[in-house]
C-alpha cells in the first residue's frame, strides 16, 4: 500500500513537471477583477506594509507556498528547498498529504525535514478528508501535526481527483462531523482546503458550523487534478479513466468567484488559491477579502533546483504585491481590503445569478 501511494506521489510530481496540467477552458476569473488605478496614490511604495497577522502568526507578506509533497526522496529535496526559502522570507508553507508517513513512519523524514530547515516559519500539516472518513481520527491528525511541529493542520478536500482516478476514495459521507471533531481536539488551528475545484458559499457555511479556523478555496483556473489523472491514465493505457480526466479537466468553481462566495458567507479567514500566478492575482484576491493567498504549481520547478530558485520566485511575487498595493494607494493589507473593486464578465454574472448584492461586485471605497 505504501509503495502504491509512494508511486502515485512520485507520478504526480513527474506529471506536473513534464505535462501541461493547468486548466484549459476555465480561468480563475481574476481577469474580471478590476482594481482601480490611482494616479495619486499619496503613499511611498517602499513604506507599503505588506505584512499581515493571520492564525496568530505574523507573515512578512500575505502569501505561502501551498501543499505539495512528501514521502519520497525527490519530495524530501523539494520540501527542503521550499522550507529554506520560506524560513528566510518569514512566510509559510504547507506539506503534502502525510498519509504515506502516518502509515509508514520510515518516510517521516521527507516531511519533518521541513521543520528542520524552517524552525520558525508557519508550517501547515496535511491530511485528506476521505482518509478521515475511512480510517483516520484525532490520533492520526495529531501525529501529522507533531511530525512537522505544525502551526496549523489542513484537511484537504479532493472529490474531483478521487472521482477521476480508478483507485479513488469516493466516500465523503460523514466528513463534516469528523472535521468538527478535529477542530475540538487539536491544539492548532484547523484549515479546510480544496485542491483546485473551489468552495461554494453553501460549503463554506457548512464548514463554519464547525470551529474551522480558516477556509482555503483552491478554486479552478490553475492546476487541474483531472488533468494530472488524465496523464496518469494515459500512461497505463486506461482509456476509461483517461476519458474521465479529459471530460472533467475544467471542472470547478473559478477561484475569484469562490473567494467571494466564501468571504461573503463566513467570518473565518479565507485563503485564496488555485491559479494564483503573480502578485496582481494576490492583490486582487486580498481586495476581494481573502486574508492570505497561496500558490503551489509555480514553486514545483524551482524547488527541484534549489532553495535560491524558490526564494527568487517568492521575491517576484512579493515585489509585485508591493507594486500593486502602491498603485491602488493601499499602504496596508487592511486598506487593501477596502479599495474599490469592479467585477466584470463571467465573474460578475456568476455572482449576480448567485444572489450577491451589487456592493459585492461593484465596491466603492469602503
Ligand atoms: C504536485 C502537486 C502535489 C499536490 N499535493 C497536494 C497534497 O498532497 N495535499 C493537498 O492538500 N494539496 C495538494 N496539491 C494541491 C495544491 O495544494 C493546490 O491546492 C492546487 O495545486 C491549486 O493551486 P495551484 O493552481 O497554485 O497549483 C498538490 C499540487 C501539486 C501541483
Amino acid at each position: 500500500m505504501d509503495d502504491i501511494i509512494g508511486e502515485r506521489k512520485a507520478d504526480h510530481i513527474e506529471v506536473c513537471l513534464k505535462e501541461n496540467v493547468q486548466s484549459r477552458k476555465v480561468t480563475t476569473g481574476f481577469e474580471d477583477v478590476n482594481l482601480v488605478h490611482r494616479a495619486l496614490p499619496e503613499i511611498e511604495r517602499e513604506e507599503v506594509d505588506i505584512s499581515t497577522t493571520v492564525f496568530g502568526y505574523k507573515f512578512y507578506a500575505p502569501i505561502f507556498v501551498g501543499a505539495m509533497t512528501g514521502g519520497t526522496a525527490k519530495a524530501t529535496k523539494i520540501n527542503a528547498a521550499i522550507a529554506e526559502a520560506v524560513e528566510e522570507l518569514n512566510i509559510g508553507m504547507g506539506v503534502g498529504s502525510q498519509r504515506i508517513a502516518i502509515d509508514n513512519p520510515k518516510v517521516e523524514h521527507s516531511f519533518s525535514i521541513v521543520r528542520e530547515k524552517a524552525p520558525t516559519a508557519f508550517i501547515i500539516a496535511n491530511i485528506g478528508g476521505p482518509q478521515l472518513v475511512s480510517k483516520y481520527g484525532v490520533k492520526e491528525a495529531k501525529k501529522a501535526v507533531e511530525m512537522v511541529q505544525a502551526n496549523a493542520l489542513a484537511i484537504h478536500l479532493n472529490s474531483l481527483q478521487e472521482a477521476v482516478q480508478p483507485e479513488g476514495d469516493t466516500n465523503y459521507s460523514g466528513l463534516l462531523p469528523k472535521i468538527g471533531e478535529l477542530t475540538q481536539e487539536l491544539d492548532v488551528p484547523v484549515i479546510v482546503k480544496e485542491t483546485g475545484a473551489g468552495i461554494s458559499s453553501e460549503d463554506a457555511k457548512l464548514l463554519a458550523t464547525t470551529d474551522v479556523a480558516g477556509i482555503d478555496v483552491a478554486g479552478a483556473g490553475g492546476t487541474s487534478w483531472a488533468a494530472v489523472e488524465y496523464y496518469r491514465a494515459k500512461a497505463r493505457q486506461d482509456g476509461f479513466s483517461q476519458r474521465l480526466g479529459e471530460t472533467f479537466w475544467d471542472w470547478g468553481i473559478p477561484t475569484a468567484a469562490s473567494i467571494v462566495e466564501a468571504v461573503q458567507s463566513v467570518n473565518v479567514p479565507v485563503i485564496a488559491s488555485g491559479g494564483i500566478r503573480n502578485g496582481i492575482d494576490v492583490t486582487k484576491a486580498l481586495a476581494l477579502g481573502a486574508s492570505l493567498a497561496s500558490a503551489t504549481y509555480p514553486f514545483l520547478q524551482p524547488a527541484t533546483k534549489s532553495s535560491e530558485d524558490v526564494k527568487k520566485a517568492l521575491q517576484h511575487l512579493v515585489g509585485e504585491v508591493r507594486n500593486a498595493m502602491f498603485l491602488v494607494g493601499a499602504d496596508s493589507i487592511k486598506e487593501l481590503q477596502k479599495v474599490p473593486v469592479v467585477l466584470t464578465g463571467k465573474t460578475a454574472e456568476w455572482l449576480k445569478l448567485r444572489g450577491f448584492p451589487p456592493e459585492v461586485y461593484a465596491r466603492r471605497k469602503a
